[in-house]
Parts: structure tokens; sequence; C-alpha cells
């Protein structure tokens, strides 16, 4: 290091004014210089939930899970919202005290109304939604030759409607209250690339097309919300994990792992810090943004 930056940092270490500096009022008035988790505050306590009421949708899923869990265990209070209400009522159990299931279909908008309006009631605000619900028809994941129009259709619908209306009514609620709130939208890879399709030779498996223009639609939508959602203390922004491990046979996983810089599938667990970051004051300058969580495939 030069020694004309070591005495700056010195002067700067020695200066018997520095601990007074951040508390004065000009630079506590000042919109751009205030943080948004205040000036006493350390950065463990930004990344502290407790206070805040988080709804995660798809919340008995693979993901979605793991994810309650995560925001619960960092002092949220947690909606796990899901259609299926044997597995979700089980994953609220499982976390216990901070989580409470709420048995909702996503793609219904009544529902989705009543998930938001309720927690607001029942808990006092709504901080954080996380849209990790996957709905999809019986025909889901067929390959490209065998889809109909009629499944692209009802895929596209029910995937990226459902995101967008719970984005919407839980961003009312959001700028409603003083505090504004944080949006997670997950996407994918596939939001970001186009498959590799050698991944999946030797196996059942595809990635439908219909995938590719809900995640696309899911990352877009994330920047126009947090776009105009800004100015009334609303972020939003997406997670996007690579390929989940979730039993999809050998030949796919270790096709999948050759591909990955880290050499691995995802588990669910490491979905979480990129959330609860994302839900956090830690990420109060953070909106817009597109997180991929994937042992480093989009990087080749
Ligand atoms: N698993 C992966 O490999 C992977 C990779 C990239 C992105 N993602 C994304 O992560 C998100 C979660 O995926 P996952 O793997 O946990 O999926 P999952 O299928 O394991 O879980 C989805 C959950 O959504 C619930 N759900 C389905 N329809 C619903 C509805 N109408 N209303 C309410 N809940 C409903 C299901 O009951 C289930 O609990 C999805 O957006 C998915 O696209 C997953």
């Amino acid at each position: 290091m030069p020694s004309g930056r070591k005495e700056i940092y010195a002067t700067i270490a020695n200066d018997p004014t520095r601990d007074e500096q951040p508390a004065n009022a000009a630079a506590t008035e000042s919109p751009t210089r205030r943080p948004a988790f205040g000036w006493s505050a350390t950065m463990t306590d930004a990344f502290d939930l407790h206070g805040k009421t988080a709804v995660v949708t798809g919340g008995a899923g693979l993901i979605g899970r793991a994810v309650s869990r995560g925001l619960a265990d960092h002092g949220a209070t947690v909606v796990v919202a899901d259609v299926d209400a044997s597995r979700g009522g089980k994953v609220a159990d499982e976390i216990g005290g901070h989580a409470h299931f709420a048995s909702v279909d996503v793609t219904d908008e009544d529902d989705v109304e009543t998930l938001i309006e309720t927690t607001v009631e029942n808990f006092g605000s709504l901080d954080v939604l996380v849209n990790s619900a996957y709905p999809r028809n019986e025909n889901y994941g067929q390959s490209y030759e065998e889809m109909t129009l009629d499944d692209w259709e009802e895929n596209v619908t029910l995937n990226l409607n459902s995101y967008f209306s719970a984005a919407y009514r839980a961003s009312a609620a959001m700028r409603a209250q003083e505090t504004g709130g944080s949006i997670v939208n997950f996407g994918s890879i596939y939001g970001v690339q186009a498959p590799d399709f050698t991944l999946y030779e030797g196996t059942d498996l595809t990635s439908p097309v219909e995938y590719a223009a809900i995640k696309g639609g899911v990352l877009n939508l994330t920047r126009y919300l947090a776009s105009y959602l800004g100015e009334h203390g609303v972020r939003v922004n997406a997670v996007s994990p690579g390929g989940v491990y979730n039993d999809q046979g050998e030949t796919f996983v270790r096709q999948y792992e050759e591909r990955t810089p880290l050499g691995r599938m995802a588990n669910p667990d490491d979905l979480v810090g990129a959330v609860v970051y994302l839900a956090s004051d830690a990420a109060s300058y953070v909106t817009g943004q597109n997180l991929v969580v994937d042992g480093g495939w989009t990087i080749s």
C-alpha cells in the first residue's frame, strides 16, 4: 500500500471527533446519508427479522419450506401459504411458534386478497412476500413437440398471473404502512439463459418451453415493480436458483454436476441466505435485482 494512503487511514483512526460524527443532526436529516437501519445498529442487527411478518407462497414446497424455516430462524413471523394443507400444516408445525399455515390457492384472486388482508389483521403488518409457489397443470413438463397451445396458455397464466397477483396485493398493503416492505420472487437460471438440452440426454426430463416465458416474465416483472414501487418504500428483487437436487436420477445429476463450476446441484438451504438478505434491512438499498444462486452455472 502506498505510504500516502497509510497516513490517511492513520489520520482517520486518530481523529478524536470520529465517533461523534454519524449522529449529527444534519446527517440524519438527509435521506441520502441516513442508513435505513439507523446509525446505532450493527450489520448483524440489519439481518434480524424480529418484528417482521413474512408470507411465503408455496411455503410447503422443496424451496418454500427451507425459506420459511430460514426466515423464522431470523426472527420473522412466517405465514406458510400453500394449496397443500397437509404438507403446509406440517411445515408450520415443524418450524414451531413463529410459523402459521394458511390454506391458499394463489391462482384464485379472492384467496390471495384474503391471505394478505388476514395477515395484516392477525400480525399487524406485512413486511415480506416470497413468491415461491409453482402452480402448473397436469400436462406440465411435456416436450416441445407434445405441448399444446392450451397447455402453454394455462401454465403461463397459472404461474405468472399468480406471482403478479400476490405481489400486487402485497405491495398495496406494504405501501399503506410507513415501513414499506420487501418482495422476493423466485426466478430461475432459465429466466436468464436458454436451457442446455444436452443436459437431459439419456433421461425422461426436459425444460418445458412455458418455463422460459414464465421465468423471463417473472424477472422483468420484478424490475417493473421495483421501479414503480421504489418511491413507496417497497423493494422487489428476484432469487434465481440453479437446479435443486430432488432425486432427479443418477444420469441427470451427474450431467448437471459436470456442467456446474461448484460441482453439485443446489440444496434447498442454499437459497435461504439470499432470501433472508433481500428480505432484511441489510438489503435496504437493493431493489430490482436478480440474485443468481446456481453454483456458477450461468457464468459459462
Ligand atoms: N426446484 C428447482 O430446481 C428450481 C430451480 C429454479 C427455480 N425454481 C423455482 O423455485 C420456486 C419453488 O420451486 P420448488 O422446487 O420449491 O417447487 P415445489 O413444487 O417443490 O413447491 C411448490 C409449492 O407450491 C405449491 N403450490 C402449487 N400450486 C399452488 C397454488 N395454486 N396455490 C398455492 N400453492 C401452490 C405446492 O403445493 C408446493 O408446495 C418456483 O418458482 C420454481 O420455479 C425451482
